[in-house]
C-alpha cells in the first residue's frame, strides 16, 4: 500500500512510503515498519500497543483514531493511507503532538480527585446500581488519548475551550460521592471556555475509542451548573 506520512512540524509536508500488507496489521504496525525499515528519523509515540495508555493517537485518513487498535483493513482507501499528527494540538515533530495544553485543561477543570477520608477510615461503599455510580462508570475508562479533543470543532474555533476529555473528567468527579471539591469544580467549568461552549456536535462521542460520551457528560455539567446558579451557589 501507499502510505503518506506527515514529516516535520506545523510547516512540514507529507512523504510517501510503500509498505507491505500483512493480516491483522494495525496502523501502529505500519508506522513502526516505516520507522524501523524506511525512515529511522520518523518520530511517533506509543507505549502499551493494547489500547490502554492513550499515547498512540494520530489522524488517519483525516479522522482521529487510536492507531494500535485500528486495523488497516478498516480504514484503507484505494490501497492508500494518510497518517498525520492529531489536530488541535501543536506538533512537536512528525506524528508527535505537544499534549501539555490538553492535560493543563484537565487541571483547569479540576480533574484531580479530592477526598476527605484518611487511610484510617473504612473503604467507601458506592452501590454499583446508584445513579451517581452509573454516571461515573460511564465515563471513567477514559485513557487520555485526545481523540475527542482532536475531533472537536469548538476546540478548533476557541483554543481556550476546556474540551470534551477534561469536561468528561470533571463530570466523573462531580458524581463521585467520595470527592469534596464539587462546587469549585462547577465554578471551574462554568465560564465561557467551559461546558456552555459545547455545541453538542457529538464528534467527540462518535470518535471516542472507549465508547464514552463526553457529550452526555457535558450536558450533565450544564444542568448542574444551571442548578447551582439558580441556588446562588456559584
Ligand atoms: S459535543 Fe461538545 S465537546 Fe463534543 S465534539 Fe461537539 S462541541 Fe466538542
Ligand atoms: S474521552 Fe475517549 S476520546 Fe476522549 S480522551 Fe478519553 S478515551 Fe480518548
Ligand atoms: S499504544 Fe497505548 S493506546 Fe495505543
Amino acid at each position: 500500500m501507499r502510505v503518506s506520512v506527515w514529516k516535520g512540524s506545523a510547516q512540514g509536508s507529507f512523504r510517501e512510503f510503500e509498505v507491505p500488507r500483512h493480516p491483522s496489521q494495525t496502523i501502529l504496525d505500519v508506522v513502526t515498519y516505516i520507522q524501523r525499515t524506511l525512515d529511522p528519523t520518523l518520530a511517533y509515540r506509543f507505549a502499551c500497543r493494547v489500547g490502554m495508555c492513550g499515547s498512540c493517537a494520530m489522524t488517519v485518513n483525516g479522522v482521529p483514531r487510536w492507531t494500535c487498535r485500528t486495523h488497516v483493513d478498516r480504514v484503507l482507501k484505494n490501497d492508500a493511507l494518510s497518517i498525520a499528527p492529531l489536530k488541535n494540538l501543536p506538533v512537536i515533530r512528525d506524528l508527535v503532538t505537544d499534549m501539555r495544553e490538553f492535560f493543563d485543561k484537565w487541571a483547569r477543570a479540576k480533574g484531580n480527585f479530592s477526598g476527605k477520608a484518611t487511610k484510617a477510615d473504612p473503604f467507601a461503599v458506592v452501590p454499583p446500581a446508584s445513579v451517581e455510580r452509573k454516571a461515573v462508570d460511564a465515563g471513567i475508562e477514559c485513557i487520555g488519548c485526545a481523540v475527542c479533543y482532536s475531533a472537536c470543532d469548538v476546540v478548533a474555533w476557541n483554543p481556550d475551550y476546556l474540551g470534551p476529555a477534561a469536561l468528561n473528567r470533571a463530570w466523573t468527579l462531580l458524581k463521585d460521592q467520595r470527592d469534596v471539591q464539587g462546587l469549585e469544580r462547577l465554578r471551574a467549568v462554568a465560564g465561557d471556555a467551559g461546558c456552555h461552549a459545547c455545541h453538542s456536535h457529538m464528534s467527540c462521542t462518535e470518535r471516542c475509542p472507549k465508547h464514552i460520551s463526553p457529550t452526555a457528560a457535558i450536558a450533565g455539567l450544564k444542568r448542574e451548573v444551571a442548578r447551582a446558579a439558580i441556588k446562588g451557589a456559584l
